[in-house]
Order: C-alpha cells, then structure tokens, then sequence
C-alpha cells in the first residue's frame, strides 16, 4: 500500500503582513490635509461674508489683536499699535494702501481681499479703535 504522501510544502502562510501601521499614518497625513482645506474654505467664506468684524477677526487678529494693539506675535513683528493716534490719524486711503500692498511685516492683501473689503477693514478699525482713547 502506498501511505500517502506527505505535503511538506503545506505549510500555511503564517507570515501575515503587517500594514496597518503604515495604513494608519496615511490616513492621519489625509485627515490634516482635509483639516487644512476646512480652514481655507473657512476663511475664503469668512471674506464672501463681507463682513469687516468677521474679516478682522480671521485676517488680522493673528497680529494685531482683538483690542487692535497687537498680539505677542505682532509685536515681534514690529505692529502697527491700531489704537494709536498715529494709525488714527492716517487718512483711510493711506490705510488702505497698507493693507493692500502690504508695508515691512505687514502682509498685503489685494490678492485676497477685494478693495471694498480693505475699504470696509480701514472703517472698521477707525469706528472700533479710535473710540478707545
Ligand atoms: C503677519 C502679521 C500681520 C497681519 C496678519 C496683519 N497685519 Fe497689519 N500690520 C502688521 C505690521 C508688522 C504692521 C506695521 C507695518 C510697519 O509700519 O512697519 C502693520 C500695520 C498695519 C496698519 C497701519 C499702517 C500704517 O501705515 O499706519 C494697518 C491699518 C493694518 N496693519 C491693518 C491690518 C489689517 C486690516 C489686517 C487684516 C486684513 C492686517 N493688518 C493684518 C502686521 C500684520
């Protein structure tokens, strides 16, 4: 009789590869792109609002503060002290060229805001901080 044979090549594939770590840090690079993109998409719907509160709020209290007098980050950059006679009494279209065209560490925002928005910015930060002093 003829014992069969014995399969010696059988063996079963034990040796399981292990993806899921390099699976799990693609996903997390994903979920910070989309993070990214939010907040992008945040801010450019913050500008369609047209609304100069909100506008300064995502724009420009990164430096100059809420109170307009700059925030540690501002001020390492040199700010513009917003509630100063010196900004209060600049004329609006002088302002206005600042923000648009940028001045030093002041970035410019033509490209990201339209004349009216900056227009509405400059008001803005007359109306609420030259009422301060
Ligand atoms: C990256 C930081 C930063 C951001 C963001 C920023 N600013 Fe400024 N801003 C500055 C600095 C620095 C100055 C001072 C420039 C100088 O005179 O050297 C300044 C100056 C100014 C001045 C005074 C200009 C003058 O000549 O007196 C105004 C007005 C102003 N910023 C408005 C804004 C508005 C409005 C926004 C938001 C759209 C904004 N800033 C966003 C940093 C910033």
């Amino acid at each position: 009789m003829f014992q069969g044979r014995n399969c010696v090549s059988c063996s079963s594939n034990a040796g399981i590869f292990n993806g899921a770590s390099l699976r799990r840090s693609a996903l997390s690079l994903a979920a910070v792109a989309v993070l990214v993109l939010g907040i992008l998409g945040f801010a450019s719907r913050a500008m369609a609002a047209d609304d100069a509160a909100a506008t300064f709020k995502s724009q420009c209290v990164v430096c100059h503060g809420a109170d307009g007098t700059g925030t540690p980050t501002g001020k390492s950059l040199k700010v513009a002290d917003l509630t100063s006679e010196a900004v209060q009494k600049t004329p609006n279209a002088q302002l206005a060229a600042v923000v648009s065209d940028g001045k030093n560490n002041m970035p410019p925002f033509k490209n990201s805001l339209s004349k009216e928005q900056i227009d509405g910015l400059v008001a803005y930060v007359k109306a609420t901080f030259g009422k301060k002093k």
